[in-house]
């Protein structure tokens, strides 16, 4: 059935609590579509949509038969919105209608179940039939315990719906419905509106701008079949380059050996050593290195490799010792290299030290290898993960972030790179951006 919304005068009172809402207006003339599914969290799409209204969006609320067993649809239809919950309710093809309509379609409280379905493309419910008609983006605020969200299935739907597009937000470590602690509870309401405000808001922000980005590790070969290498999974810099696209650059990812999908609209150029990688990054951006605008090194390069590799698979003996020769140091050659200002040079810092020895490390980084921004960050709380936990580290300030999901500290980073981009070709010469915002707000 669709149901028109209820009378204004019964949308709530001024004895309603009256949760921080983003700056009215800000999403004023976007049409956002917020589709609920069957989970605990959906209770807070109530005040979902209480924020979305409150900054001036029009929204029309989308129920799943599941979403209807936790909350109500009266409760939505009474703050104001319509609400759909049946393709055939009617006349005309809704599902149509809704996904070229909507600026945005917006699934929170997301189950692992509507991921697997939005993942193979099903049309047999108003959700997802609506989500194949889609003309605007789709946002996924995902919500479920943490064993569902860590399931091989669950992380591989979600990487394929990544690299189509998708833009997740969240979810966030927390305690879930179960009383369990982890990763899978839905990021909060003020969270998600941010971040689909942002979403919006930054669309063409690195338009016209060349991004290049190295991600993953680099493999380093012993014999044809064993190699040195390290755990780095290449999601901090997968999840960068998506959000670059995002944000309207062309972007280069240069890769290695990982098992992350490309994201949608980046060049990928796949590498296994790290000379390969060196060799890569100059071809890209040329000998005068004016062939990127930014460029972000989030790569683990292996520092050392074998003096040599074996030509043949090497026999089990009583003892075997590796001769290593240390790697370029691929981030400080650029940095040498780099004359002026640009590309504006990112690079990442790992460390297995408490903050203080990471800041201290990172800013010493930071002066010897001529970088413009780096992103310090602790080996336990970030390798293989999906969030982390960073410093932004400047030639003049140390700005600790809050454990993040890594498309949240791409977008971060991001802003940074974009503020710099535009200091250095605004007409008057003051080069350096604002300081780097340490909330969470434009963030997921
Ligand atoms: C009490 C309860 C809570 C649930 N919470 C979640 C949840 O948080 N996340 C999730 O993915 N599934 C959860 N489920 C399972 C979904 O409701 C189920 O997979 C359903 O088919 C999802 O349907 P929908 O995606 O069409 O709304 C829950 C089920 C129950 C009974």
């Amino acid at each position: 059935m669709t149901r028109p919304p209820l009378d204004p005068g019964s949308a709530p009172s001024s004895t309603d609590p009256d949760p921080s809402a983003p700056s009215r207006g800000a999403l004023s003339g976007r049409r956002v579509l917020l589709a609920v599914t069957g989970s605990i969290a959906a209770y807070k799409a109530v005040l979902l949509l209480r924020l979305l209204k409150k900054a001036g969006a029009h929204v029309e609320v989308l129920l799943t038969d599941t979403a209807q067993r936790f909350v109500g649809a009266a409760t939505f239809s009474g703050l104001g919105a319509p609400v759909h919950d049946d393709m055939f309710s009617a006349p005309g093809e809704l599902h149509v209608t809704l996904g070229q309509r909507a600026d945005v379609l917006l699934v929170a409280p997301a189950t692992a179940d509507v991921l697997a379905r939005l993942r193979q493309g099903r049309a047999d419910d108003l959700l997802t039939a609506t989500a194949l008609c889609l003309r605007g983006r789709l946002l996924l605020a995902p919500a479920m315990h943490p064993t569902m969200w860590h399931a091989p299935a669950v992380r591989e739907n979600v990487a394929l719906l990544q690299a189509r597009g998708a833009e997740l937000i969240g979810p966030v470590v927390g305690e879930v419905a179960s009383g369990d602690s982890g990763m899978g509870r839905m990021a909060e309401p003020e969270e998600i509106v941010a971040a689909l405000t942002h979403s919006l808001r930054s669309d063409a922000s690195l338009g016209g701008r060349h991004v290049v980005v190295t991600a993953g590790p680099t493999r380093e070969p012993i014999d044809p079949v064993r190699f040195l290498t390290n755990t780095s999974s290449g999601k901090m810099g997968f999840a960068i380059a998506a959000q670059a696209a995002r944000r309207g650059a062309r972007v280069t990812l240069i890769a290695g050996p990982v098992h992350q999908p490309t994201p949608a609209g980046v060049e990928r150029l796949d590498v296994g050593t790290t000379e390969e990688m060196r060799s890569t990054l100059w071809s890209v951006l040329g000998d005068d290195l004016q062939g990127a605008d930014a460029l972000v090194m989030c790569a683990a390069v292996a520092d050392y490799r074998p003096r040599t590799a074996a030509e043949h698979k090497l026999k089990r003996g009583d003892e075997l010792r590796l001769d290593l020769v240390p790697n370029p140091d691929l981030l400080a050659e650029i940095g040498a290299a780099r004359g002026g200002t640009t590309p504006v040079l990112v690079g990442f810092a790992l460390e297995t030290g408490d903050d203080d020895a990471l800041s201290a490390s990172a800013r010493g980084k930071l002066q010897r290898k001529k970088v413009d921004l780096v992103v310090a960050n602790a080996a336990a709380e970030s390798l293989g993960r999906d969030d982390n936990r960073v410093l932004l580290v400047t030639d003049t300030e140390t700005t600790p972030l809050p454990t993040l999901p890594k498309e949240a500290i791409a977008h971060q980073l991001l802003d940074w790179v974009g503020a710099r981009l535009d200091a250095l070709t605004a007409p008057p010469a003051d080069v350096t951006p604002g300081p780097v915002d340490s909330s969470t707000e434009g963030t997921p």
